[in-house]
């Protein structure tokens, strides 16, 4: 089974959460599968080997994705943290999100200056979280190597705000 098969497999659909009216695919039992997990880095792996220098993780869920890639890839780490839970300098990104609004922030300073970052997260929706999380890479002085998504939801707006960027979603609906 790909990787795509395997998303497909051990993710559910629940309608109305977190809101009325919002159909949320749950990826968690992906996680707790461990052939689906390992499939998902692998992919990543496979698809972005050689084109980055390091791996982003945007909270909360792209934290699980970003460090087993990190570890597996013998990568640095960093991570895009929503705002308010990094001390001493930061660089801030305010957007939208799919049902309100959000920041992120990163610390500057922890890679050397070019280095190419994948971004890694779980789901890409509006685009507002992959969008502000490469600002921040920008702005810190990195390159963005890529999006790396596990779901990419094809009628939102998430691959027009990203275009012009490498972006790979394991599966997409
Ligand atoms: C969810 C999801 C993505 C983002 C996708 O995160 O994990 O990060 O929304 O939406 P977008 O493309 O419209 O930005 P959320 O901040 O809701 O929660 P989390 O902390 O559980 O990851
Ligand atoms: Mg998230």
């Amino acid at each position: 089974m790909t990787a795509a098969d395997l998303v497909l497999a051990h993710s559910v659909t629940i309608p109305d959460f977190p809101k009325p009216g919002i159909l949320f695919r749950d990826l968690t039992p992906v996680f707790s599968h461990a052939d689906a997990f390992r499939a998902v880095i692998d992919e990543f792996a496979e698809h972005f080997a050689g084109q980055f220098d390091a791996v982003a993780g945007v909270e909360a869920r792209g934290f699980l994705l970003s460090s087993a890639l990190a570890y597996a890839t013998n990568t640095p780490l960093i991570a895009v943290r929503k705002a308010g839970k990094l001390p001493g300098e930061v660089i801030r990104e305010d957007y939208q999100l799919e049902y309100g609004t959000a920041s992120l922030e990163l610390r500057p300073g922890q890679l050397p200056e070019g280095s190419r970052v994948l971004i890694l997260d779980d789901v890409l929706a509006t685009g507002g979280s992959c969008h502000a999380s490469g600002r921040l890479i920008e702005r810190a002085g990195y390159v963005v190597a890529g999006f790396g998504l596990v779901l990419e939801l094809a009628d939102m707006t998430g691959r027009e705000r990203l275009a012009g960027y490498p972006l790979h979603a394991i599966m997409s609906e």
